[in-house]
């Protein structure tokens, strides 16, 4: 048990849809304590305060930064107001915690990245789709060689999952699902692959009562020479509706495996097939349907708050998303010109 002088005391940004799971995980952990709430609308941010128990809410910014004294923030809003936040957030020398996608474009997250580092203050984005159970173990089998090494994988988010109703502003957005679900598949990729050398992609709008596309199918080729498939959708009509898992094809020269619907892992080899479950943990607060995601949000606190408590950068610093923001962006840019983008950069900050 953590002193309660050693509790890291934390304030909320943005008290709407995505909050309350992300408020009930942080309420999981020892050696945090949230503090303060604060929403544009008064009410929202006094229904979270009190169904969360928290001792203070906001609906002005400055009032939040001037009276608490705050270790970090964690920002829940739409992604145009993220920015704002943390330069806010930076401005004052308190540490971050950013919702995906970081930012609305990428010069602006370099830029916050360089201003971070420049202070010296923790800032990480809130990217939790490789905190998932069954990604992990997917990870832990290839890494442990069963299938030799990898030459080809598909990575796939299809769905026909009504996202807009949980989400209205979504439909409005005019570049939608490489932000929304392109940030967290592009950031698999990337752990379970390493980093791109180039991405060919190509984008649709099947859904016409939405602004942004909401089919996208990438082409990745990694600096170790894996090809990788990388597709997403919100108009696929499938027998399995699996909606919100993310379903992977690895393969090896030995073998291959895969994360098929049920979160069941299999692997084969030339000597046959194997097969497990990989049940994501059931917090009384999860909804059923969704636990795989919701519950993994108490994983990735968890590595915020160690890194934050003993000084070390989180697996998902803002400066390690930058390569994954790259990539949504540069499949845009493909997509628009209609030819691969190279992404093989190293970052200076010197903003
Ligand atoms: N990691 C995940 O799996 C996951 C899932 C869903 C949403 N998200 C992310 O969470 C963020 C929020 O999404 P959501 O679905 O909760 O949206 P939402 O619209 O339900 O909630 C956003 C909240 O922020 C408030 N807000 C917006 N602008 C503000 C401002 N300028 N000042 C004060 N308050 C403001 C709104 O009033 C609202 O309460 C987005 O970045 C989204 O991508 C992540």
């Amino acid at each position: 048990m953590l002193s309660e002088k050693s509790k890291l005391r934390f304030a909320v940004i943005g008290c709407g849809f995505w909050s309350q799971f992300q408020i009930a995980a942080w309420h999981e952990l020892e050696g945090v304590e949230l503090v303060a709430v604060y929403n544009r609308s008064v009410e929202k941010a006094c229904d979270t305060a009190l169904k969360f128990g928290v001792p203070h809410y906001y609906d002005k910014i400055e009032e939040l930064f001037r009276n608490e004294q705050l270790d970090f923030v964690d920002i829940i809003t739409d992604v145009d107001t993220h920015a704002q936040f943390i330069n806010m957030a930076l401005e004052h020398n308190v540490a971050v915690i950013c919702q995906k996608p970081l930012t609305a474009d990428f010069k602006t997250a370099e830029t916050l990245v360089a201003k971070a580092i420049k202070r010296n203050i923790p800032f990480f984005v809130h990217e939790n789709f490789r905190w998932q159970l069954p990604i992990r173990k997917l990870k832990i089998a290839i890494d442990s060689g069963v299938i030799g090494n990898v030459f080809k994988a598909r990575v796939s988010f299809c769905s026909a999952f009504p996202v807009f109703d949980n989400q209205p502003f979504l439909a409005t957005l005019d570049q939608f699902i490489l932000t929304d679900i392109g940030s967290h598949i592009f950031d698999i990729v990337r752990y379970l692959f390493g980093d791109a050398e180039n991405i060919y992609c190509k984008t649709k709008t099947v859904n016409k009562k939405i602004k942004g596309e909401d089919v996208a199918n990438a082409f990745l080729e990694m600096q170790n020479g894996i090809h990788c498939y990388a597709e997403m959708s919100y108009a696929s009509i499938l027998e399995k509706e699996v909606f919100p898992q993310t379903l992977v094809l690895v393969e090896g020269e030995q073998g291959s495996i895969e994360l098929a619907p049920g979160f069941e892992l299999k692997i084969t080899t030339r000597h046959g097939s194997t097969s497990s479950v990989i049940q994501p943990e059931m917090y009384n607060w999860v909804d059923p349907d969704y636990a795989v995601v919701h519950s993994c949000i108490v994983d990735i606190n968890r590595n915020f708050r160690d890194a934050l408590l003993n000084g070390y950068d989180a697996e998902t610093s803002a400066a390690d998303n930058l390569k994954t923001l790259q990539l949504v962006f540069a499949a845009y840019q493909s997509a628009a010109e209609g030819k691969a983008i190279s992404v093989n950069t190293n970052f200076v900050y010197e903003h």
